[in-house]
C-alpha cells in the first residue's frame, strides 16, 4: 500500500511516500480502506517534535510511528476473527491510537471505531474524533459542563473557538445546554458563529478576564492566558480546563491545581465515539472540511495546518 511516511523530525520536505506492506490485524482488529484521514495539529507536532516531549512518545531519534494520522474515515476491508460489531464493507470512522491514517489501509481495534454515519462524508467524519472526544471530555468531564434544569444556562468561553478542537467544543457545549462565547481572530468570528457560538471575542482586543460576568467552563486550547487571571474570571464552581499550553503549565495544573484548574489529555472511549457518532446522524455536529489533498499531498497538507488561519479541517484522502 502507499503511505505518507517520515523517518526523522523536521519540516514538511522530509515526508516521503513509500511502498508499505499491508498493516497485520489481530483478533479484534478492522482494517480499514482509508478514504479520508484528517491532518491535525497533533500530526504538525509530531513532525516537527515541538514540544521536546514529542519525543518520549514518538522516538527521542527513531521515530516509532512512521504513519500519522489519528482521525480517519473509511471501509473494512477485512476483520480479525473475534470482532463484533462491523463487517467487511461497512463505513466506519474513529481514532486510531496508534496513527497511520496517512496511508491506503490501516489496522485499528473495533472498540475505537464507530459506523460512518451516511449524511456526512468521509472527510467530516475522519475530522470528529480527536477533536470531538478532546471537546466532550474537556467540557463534561473535566469542565462538569452540565445543563441546568432551570434557571439561565451555564457560561461556557472557548478560547481557539475558530480551531479543530475549539469549533467542536463550541458545538458540543452549546448541544449540552451552555451559552457560549467563542475567543479567537476576527476572521474566524463567522465561522465560530455558524458553529454556534452566542457570542464571540476578539483575540487582538478584548480580554476575556475583564468579562463583568464570570465564566462557569474556561475551555482553552491556546494555553498562553495567566493562570491567577484564568482562576478570578470563574464561578465559586467554575472550571478552567487547559487542554493545551507548555508542559510545565499543564503539570502544574494537573498537580496542583485543584479540581478547578486541570490540564487534560483526552482518551479513547467508546461510549464517547458513540455520542459523537449519534449527534454526526442526527445534524447536530456538522464539522466543516476546508480543503481536501490528495496522499500524494501529505506534505503540503501538514504545511498547511502548520501555516494556521484554517476555516476547518484539512483532510487527505486515500
Ligand atoms: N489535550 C489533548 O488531549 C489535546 C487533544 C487535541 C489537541 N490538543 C492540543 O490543543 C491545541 C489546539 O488544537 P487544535 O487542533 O484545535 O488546533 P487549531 O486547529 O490550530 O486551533 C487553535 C485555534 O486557536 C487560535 N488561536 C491561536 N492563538 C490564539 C490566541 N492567543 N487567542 C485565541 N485564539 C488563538 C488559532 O487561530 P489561528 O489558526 O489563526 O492561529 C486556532 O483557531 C493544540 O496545541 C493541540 O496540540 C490537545
Amino acid at each position: 500500500m502507499r503511505a505518507a511516511t517520515y523517518a526523522r523530525y523536521g519540516t514538511p520536505e522530509v515526508i516521503e511516500l513509500r511502498d508499505l506492506p499491508l498493516p497485520t490485524i489481530g483478533e479484534g482488529d478492522v482494517l480499514i480502506r482509508t478514504r479520508a484521514a484528517v491532518v491535525g495539529m497533533g500530526d504538525w507536532r509530531m513532525l516537527i517534535a515541538d514540544p521536546f516531549a514529542v519525543r518520549f512518545y514518538q522516538g527521542l531519534f527513531t521515530i516509532k510511528r512512521p504513519v500519522l494520522g489519528w482521525g480517519l474515515s473509511g471501509e473494512v476491508a477485512a476483520v480479525g476473527a473475534s470482532v463484533q460489531r462491523f463487517a467487511v464493507g461497512d463505513e466506519v470512522f474513529g481514532e486510531s491510537p496508534e496513527a497511520g491514517g496517512f496511508a491506503q489501509f490501516a489496522a485499528v481495534s473495533e472498540a475505537h471505531l464507530a459506523l460512518k454515519p451516511e449524511r456526512i462524508t468521509h472527510g467530516q467524519a475522519a475530522a470528529t474524533p480527536v477533536a470531538g472526544l478532546t471537546a466532550l471530555q474537556g467540557l463534561r468531564d473535566v469542565g462538569q459542563l452540565a445543563s441546568r434544569p432551570s434557571g439561565p444556562p451555564p457560561r461556557v468561553l472557548v478560547i481557539g473557538a475558530g480551531g479543530a478542537v475549539g469549533s467542536a467544543a463550541t458545538s458540543i457545549a452549546k448541544i449540552l445546554g451552555a451559552h457560549v462565547t467563542g475567543l479567537d481572530g476576527a476572521a474566524k468570528h463567522p465561522f465560530v458563529l455558524a458553529h454556534g457560538a452566542d457570542a464571540v471575542l476578539d483575540r487582538a482586543t478584548d480580554d476575556f478576564t475583564a468579562s463583568h460576568e464570570p465564566w462557569d467552563v474556561i475551555l482553552d486550547m491556546v494555553g498562553r492566558a495567566p493562570i491567577a487571571a484564568c482562576r478570578r474570571a470563574l464561578t465559586p464552581n467554575g472550571r478552567y480546563v487547559a487542554v493545551s499550553g507548555k508542559l510545565r503549565r499543564t503539570a502544574w495544573l494537573s498537580m496542583f491545581g485543584g479540581p478547578r484548574m486541570a490540564g487534560m489529555i483526552a482518551k479513547p472511549n467508546p461510549a464517547d465515539l458513540e455520542q459523537l457518532r449519534v449527534w454526526l446522524a442526527d445534524g447536530q455536529l456538522a464539522p466543516i472540511v476546508a480543503r481536501t489533498y490528495t496522499l500524494e499531498r501529505t506534505a503540503d497538507a501538514l504545511r498547511q495546518v502548520g501555516a494556521g488561519g484554517n476555516l476547518g479541517a484539512i483532510v487527505v484522502e486515500g
